[in-house]
């Protein structure tokens, strides 16, 4: 894979003074209203939610999916996402693997019998690396969203930037169900592009063994409009219900362990290592 620096300067961006406050309340997180990341978020945005259609996802998928891309180590996928800032995040502006390792011990301090939950901690965004092989980062980043049905208005900025995406206007898929039936289960649902979904196929195609709570996590993570605003229950089957508070309970990590204090990684990355090799070990296929 070709090792392209994309987004802000990773050397400017995790300067701990770029953020005004060195900790952040709850209510500082996730606000798509103002601060100084929000032109960068909704440009992100706009060109996702005019892009993200049926078809496009479709196509990512026969892309993706075969893991043809690139072969390496867990750990060196992580490490390579040094050179990624996250467009479409407000909260973070400094490179991936710093949060990897954030949320990983954030879970561990909580959930230190759960190792599998703490790996899922490190490595839940490691899907951005399609970024760093060429995705623009409206294909990667970002919450996610089904497509082949109405887009809901729990969606972020769900009133502005869908206006020039056809599947809004086109009826075959743009009714409540669309091209689901009821109750479908969201394993039928195909949801916009980005990295939740990849990872989780990564994950399949190379037979890790990450307990099914822990692949809904990896699968699920970025899918606000379900986990945090409980929309789209209309699609979720049994199985979906079951597994949403694993979701929401991730999802507290990954969210809240985002702050400026910056973890020792090369202290933590033989732990981690450990279960890597329990996992997911080797030479993986991306
Ligand atoms: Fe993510
Ligand atoms: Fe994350």
């Amino acid at each position: 894979m070709a090792a392209i620096s994309i987004g802000p300067d990773p050397s400017l961006a995790y300067r701990p003074n770029l953020m005004e406050k060195e900790s952040k309340d709850k209510e500082d997180y996730r606000n798509f209203e103002s601060g100084s990341l929000i032109d960068r978020v909704f440009n992100t945005y706009k060109l996702m939610h005019t892009n993200q259609t049926l078809d496009f996802v479709k196509r990512k998928h026969s892309e993706w999916s075969g893991c043809s891309h690139s072969q390496m180590g867990m750990m060196e996928a992580i490490m390579s996402l040094d050179q990624l800032v996250d467009e479409s995040d407000p909260d973070v502006d400094f490179p991936n693997s710093f949060h990897a390792f954030q949320t990983a011990e954030g879970i561990r301090k909580e959930h230190p019998d759960k190792d599998w939950f703490q790996l899922v901690g490190l490595i839940h965004d490691v899907g951005k690396i399609m970024a760093l092989a060429g995705e623009p980062q409206w294909a990667v980043v970002g919450d996610t969203f089904p497509v082949g049905c109405q887009f809901q208005n729990s969606i972020v900025f769900r009133d502005t930037t869908f206006l020039e995406n056809p599947d809004d206007k086109n009826p075959a898929v743009n009714s409540k169900y669309g091209i689901y039936e009821p109750n479908c289960g969201l394993d039928n649902v195909l949801m916009s592009w980005g990295h939740d979904e990849y990872l989780y196929r990564v994950m399949k195609f190379n037979n890790c063994k990450i307990p099914e709570e822990g692949l809904y996590m990896i699968r699920f993570h970025s899918f606000y409009p379900w986990h945090s605003h409980g929309d789209y229950m209309h699609l979720c089957n049994e199985k979906d219900l079951s597994m949403l508070p694993w979701v929401t309970e991730f999802n507290k990590f990954d969210l809240y362990t985002k702050t400026t204090d910056m973890p020792d990684v090369e202290k933590l990355k033989p732990y981690y290592q450990s279960l890597i090799d329990k996992y997911c070990p080797g030479v993986l296929k991306w």
